[in-house]
């Protein structure tokens, strides 16, 4: 099949925290074995990044952090554009323009914001409050089909669609009308520390997630430490949450069979598991650490990487701007 006959994917990861196992096996994993079925585009969305206030160089350093570990689990960017969202000024004038056909009512609704400023709505930035508008233009620009999101970003997507319908009817038949794509409640990672949260970047205690960047060392410490009830029982079962995360993610990374891994554990103790997990994990992230590092090496590689892609893309999203301006009489 040609690759203008595949279904177009977008997908943006923030470039702030530390990008987990969670990240990995919900977005990154999938990414990597589907790219060849999907026209995929991925971005690192660093003007979404400074919704919040962000330093600066750390900024710099986790935008080519990001891109390096997303080439290291095995991205090909020669099929998959790998770009910075800044370097193409399509996406903010895009969005400035859908937030003068966005009713305030739709923004308020979103519950990302709500939640987010809740603790804080005389300071949070106008930008965190728009932040949907940003990444509706991000997903338009491209002639997006589907948009594989976590469930938190599911309304995001929708009020994409919605925004699209809005200028279609208007102005006539421009953009694609994307689709979410989330993945089932089960592949959910939660937190190491608290099993009853989900595993995030941004949140949880030192020993809440594994990076993938962690040491071995850290990486069995963090296992080891992890939250499991008084039973003594290793069984896939959900009412037990901190032992059934602990085999989710062993199932995930061994794609073993459910009964294969409980045979495999029948009478032996957590820390028994919670050892062979460790392992299992330190064997699985050092390739990906070893390719990382090596990215990392020359500052120009993952440079040029990002670079091209934007200059391969940038051609589409400044064709839909300026379809967008022609339709609107802009100009
Ligand atoms: P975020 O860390 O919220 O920027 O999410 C980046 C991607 O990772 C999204 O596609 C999320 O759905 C996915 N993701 C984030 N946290 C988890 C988790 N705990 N378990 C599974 N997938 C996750
Ligand atoms: N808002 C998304 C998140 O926090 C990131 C994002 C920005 C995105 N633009 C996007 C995701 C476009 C999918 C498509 O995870």
């Amino acid at each position: 099949m040609p690759a203008s006959k595949k279904e177009r994917v977008f997908s943006g990861i923030q470039p702030s925290g530390n990008v987990h196992i969670g990240n990995y096996l919900g977005a990154i994993k999938r990414w990597v074995d589907e790219q060849d079925r999907f026209d995929n585009i991925f971005c690192i969305v660093d003007l979404h990044a400074i919704t919040v206030p962000q330093d600066p160089k750390t900024l710099r350093n986790k935008i080519r952090e990001v891109a390096a570990l997303l080439l290291a689990a095995g991205i090909n960017p020669q099929h998959s554009p790998v770009f910075v969202q800044s370097h193409i000024s399509a996406h903010a004038e895009l969005a400035w323009i859908l937030n003068c056909i966005t009713p305030m009512g739709w923004m308020e609704r979103m519950i990302q914001y709500k939640e987010k400023s809740s603790a804080n709505k005389e300071r949070v930035s106008v930008g965190l409050f728009d932040y949907p508008a940003l990444m509706a233009a991000d997903i338009l620009l491209y002639r997006t089909d589907l948009v594989p999101v976590g469930e938190d970003q599911q309304q995001h997507v929708e009020l994409a669609r919605d925004i699209a319908q809005r200028f279609n009817n208007t102005y006539g038949e421009t953009f694609v009308l994307p689709k979410a794509v989330v993945p089932a409640q089960s592949s959910r990672i939660m937190g190491l520390d608290n099993p009853a949260k989900k595993m995030s970047k941004s949140s949880g205690g030192a020993k809440h997630a594994v990076s993938l960047l962690d040491s071995p060392k850290i990486i069995r410490a963090k296992i080891m430490s992890a939250a499991t009830d008084s039973r003594n029982e290793i069984r896939f079962d959900a009412t037990r949450p901190g032992i059934y995360n602990l085999l989710l993610i062993y199932e995930q990374f061994s794609a073993r069979k459910r009964a294969d891994i409980e045979r495999e554990f029948s009478g032996k103790g957590y820390a028994e598991l919670k050892n062979a997990l460790a392992d299992l994990l330190i064997r699985h992230l050092e390739p990906l650490q070893a390719r990382y590092k090596e990215l990392r090496s020359d500052e120009r590689t993952i440079e040029s990487i990002v670079r091209e892609s934007a200059e391969r893309i940038r051609p589409l999203a400044e064709k839909t701007l300026q379809t967008v301006k022609e339709k609107m009489g802009l100009g």
